[in-house]
């Protein structure tokens, strides 16, 4: 098709080019091409972003068809990684539980990027390949959150966690529950004595060579929260399979990073359990040792993934990290203050907050920083324990993070509370329905910022 046919088509079909808009113009000949889609960005200039952008509408709406190749505007090394990385995000479907006849019949399977002959570098080839690894940790992530809880039970989850590191050649080490209890992490068994299935703890690694910085992932990896006896109303319980976004962040992270061989130690740590309501089922009042010798007064059964983080936070000093991140689904009041796609982050270190912003803003997913105000810390005193783990809904997130705060140790940190973004009702933009892999592609870039 020439270009003066294309502009013509363009023009009769009223394509401006806006934002989410798609033009889709099929050939009725013998050629190879059988097809063309247009995708409009709304946008006068082109970031990486949008390419990112054009790579998952293209997918998407080739869904139905087997190879596509992709033309974009901008083919410098960052855009060529976000459309790789595309291309696998909107390609994504969940359909572990659809019998054969629900199953789609056909799969995208091939993905070309046409660049000129000039440009076809082994640079851009590598940058290919990382999109393409980012994308499938994304992918990975957004599975485990998908899949549904009695098949995720905690040790599903941990081998989920081992079958990946194998995979990529980074170690994978789980503890289970006679191994957690040795360790003393009370706050860990606390949340799980509701529940039927074991706790797990796991740690994952990647050492390369010549590493100058280590840092450690924190994830929380509750595979459903009911709530415990301060039982949520059904409403809120119906997508609490997503309460294990955080440890499918810290294992797509860690699997990343060793699969790109960053030059940089990194370890991931999951605390995993369900919050249910069985017999033995930690009550209000109850008071139980954490793992770094702290005593803590339980206000809120539901109130468990600040539990279970603490005493990963505990394991996670005696690490010796240059910095700790975690990312949690840890508060609704996240949502109330942000909305249900932005993730509240705190740090104690205004330098790395600010480059974890950048990292952010350059990955396209929206962080918003909170203030670690010391001043409510008074909020969780106890008359008869160390302290309380939660209080009531003012500035329920930034309690939260104070009191994994009082579990660091002397360690630099960042805390995201990813509850919105993690899991969504319905898709929107780019970003598909139901978990999301949120948080991966950030963590990955701040990585490869400090590298
Ligand atoms: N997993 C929830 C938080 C959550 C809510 C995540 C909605 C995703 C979507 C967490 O364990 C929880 O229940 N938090 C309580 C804390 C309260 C009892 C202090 C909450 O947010 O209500
Ligand atoms: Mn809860
Ligand atoms: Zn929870």
């Amino acid at each position: 098709m020439s270009s003066g046919a294309l502009k013509r088509v363009i023009a009769e079909e009223g394509f401006k080019g806006s934002k989410g808009q798609i033009l889709q113009f099929q050939f009725s000949g013998k050629g190879q091409v059988k097809r063309i889609i247009l995708v409009g960005l709304g946008a006068a200039k082109v970031s990486s972003a949008h390419c990112r952008t054009i790579a998952v509408r293209t997918a998407r709406h080739a869904r139905r068809f087997t190879s596509i190749a992709l033309i974009l505007p901008q083919t410098d090394i960052p855009a060529v990684r976000a459309a790789a990385e595309g291309l696998l995000g909107g390609s994504y479907l969940y359909d572990r539980y659809f019998s054969e006849s629900k199953k789609p019949k056909t799969k995208l399977n091939r993905a070309v990027l046409l660049v000129d002959k000039s440009q076809n570098t082994p640079e851009l080839e590598r940058a290919l390949q990382e999109g393409a690894i980012i994308g499938g940790a994304v992918n990975f992530a957004r599975d485990l959150v998908n899949c549904p809880p009695n098949d995720l039970t905690p040790t599903a989850l941990a081998d989920a966690a081992k079958q990946a590191c194998d995979q990529v050649g980074a170690k994978c080490k789980i503890y289970n529950k006679k191994e957690i209890q040795n360790m003393g992490m009370n706050l860990l068994l606390a949340v799980n004595r509701g529940s039927a299935q074991e706790p797990r703890f796991v740690h994952m690694s990647y050492k390369p060579a010549q590493a100058k910085k280590r840092i450690v992932f924190v994830g929380k990896g509750i595979t459903f929260d009911a709530g415990g006896l301060c039982i949520k109303p059904s409403k809120a319980m119906l997508d609490m399979k997503c309460d294990m976004a955080g440890a499918a962040v810290t294992i797509g992270v860690v699997v990343a990073a060793a699969a790109l061989r960053l030059p940089v130690e990194v370890h991931g740590l999951v605390a995993s359990t369900e919050n249910m309501t069985g017999a033995d089922a930690y009550r209000p009042g109850d008071v139980f040792t954490a793992k770094n010798g702290k005593t803590v007064e339980i206000i809120n059964t539901d109130a468990e993934g600040r539990l279970v983080l603490a005493d990963a936070l505990s394991y996670a000093d005696e690490l010796e990290p240059d910095l700790l991140i975690d990312h949690a689904t840890l508060t609704g009041a996240c949502m109330v203050a942000l909305g249900p796609r932005r993730a509240g982050f705190f740090s104690n270190s205004d330098d790395i907050a600010q480059s974890y912003i950048v990292a952010a803003e350059q990955q396209d997913e929206m962080y918003w920083r909170m203030p670690l105000d010391t001043d409510l810390r008074e909020l969780l005193k106890s008359s008869i324990a160390d302290m309380k783990h939660c209080d009531g809904p003012y500035g329920g997130t930034i309690t939260a993070a104070l009191f994994l705060k009082e579990f660091i140790g002397k360690n630099k940190w960042v805390h995201v509370d990813i509850a919105g973004p993690a899991f969504l009702e319905t898709m929107h933009g780019d970003t598909p329905k139901g978990g999301t892999g949120f948080g991966i592609r950030t963590a990955l870039e701040y990585l490869r910022s400090i590298a």
